[in-house]
């Protein structure tokens, strides 16, 4: 049987490290694309040759375009992307400026869009059900917490995104799901002031944040056999902190 190649983008942060590292052990091939090419080539020494290290600036898509024909030569197809990378910039409305706001759709969405134009066309010619996972945000259903307008708005594309593709490819046997997690103990923390991210934490049922790893954890079941029947959901993941 040929190897499962996934393309994991944000790689080298919190959550994208506990992806690539649990893709490899479900037995995938994994390409990491992250801008930090030092944290993937860090990567690359602790995980050996099944994980081919990717430095890119998803922004720009013609660097997208290289990224995937690089994956092309050195793995010869594509099963499986995750679109990880993201960011969440912190002005707030109606006082965020006009290169913040498209940094936002830019890093979080454009991305995203541009890495599913390069990966479909791949996975047509493969075996099996296809997955894209998109790692979309409870900040574009949660109205209570802190994220930013320009931040919910590029998750909401996102999920958006992902609705049309399962769609038009369900007859090609590609699954699309977005995962949107709440509150996960990563680098991104960085963002908030202590008081916002105190209050945050708190609202968590559980008293706690999530970990990275119980995200890859669902990333690895919908990417699994047992994924296959599930396409154009959004998966919120929260620890129910919002059922009404
Ligand atoms: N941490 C949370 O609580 C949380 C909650 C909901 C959603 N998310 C989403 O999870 C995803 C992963 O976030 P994280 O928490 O691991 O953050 P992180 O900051 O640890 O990782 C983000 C990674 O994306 C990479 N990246 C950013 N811009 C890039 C670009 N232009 N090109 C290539 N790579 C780029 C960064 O270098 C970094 O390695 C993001 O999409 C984020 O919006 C996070």
């Amino acid at each position: 049987m040929q190897d499962r190649i996934a393309a994991v983008t944000g790689a080298a942060g919190g959550m994208g490290r506990a992806i690539v590292a649990r893709l490899l052990a479900d037995g995938l091939r994994v390409a990491g694309l992250d801008l930090d090419g030092a944290k993937l080539d860090a990567m690359a020494k602790e995980q050996g040759d099944r994980f081919l290290p990717c430095p890119v600036d998803l922004t720009k898509p013609d660097q997208v375009t290289q990224a995937f024909e690089r994956i092309d030569s050195a793995c010869g197809g594509l099963d499986v992307l995750v679109n990880n990378a993201g960011t969440c910039f912190m002005s707030d409305f109606p006082d965020i400026p006009a290169e913040e706001f498209d940094s936002q759709m830019q890093v979080n969405f454009y991305s995203a869009f541009h890495c599913c134009q390069a990966a479909v066309p791949r996975m047509l010619h493969r075996e099996g059900v296809k997955k894209i996972v998109n790692i979309s945000s409870n900040g574009a259903y949660n109205f209570d917490v802190f994220d930013p307008p320009h931040y919910r708005a590029s998750k909401a594309a996102m999920d958006n995104l992902t609705k049309d593709l399962a769609r038009r490819y369900a007859r090609h046997k590609i699954a699309v799901n977005s995962i949107a997690p709440a509150m996960t103990e990563t680098p991104l923390f960085g963002v908030l002031t202590q008081e916002v991210l105190d209050r945050a934490i708190a609202q968590m049922p559980h008293g706690r944040a999530m970990q990275p790893e119980e995200i890859a954890a669902w990333v690895s079941f919908l990417v699994s056999p047992a994924g296959d029947i599930s396409s154009g959901n959004v998966l919120i993941l929260n620890q129910g902190r919002d059922v009404r």
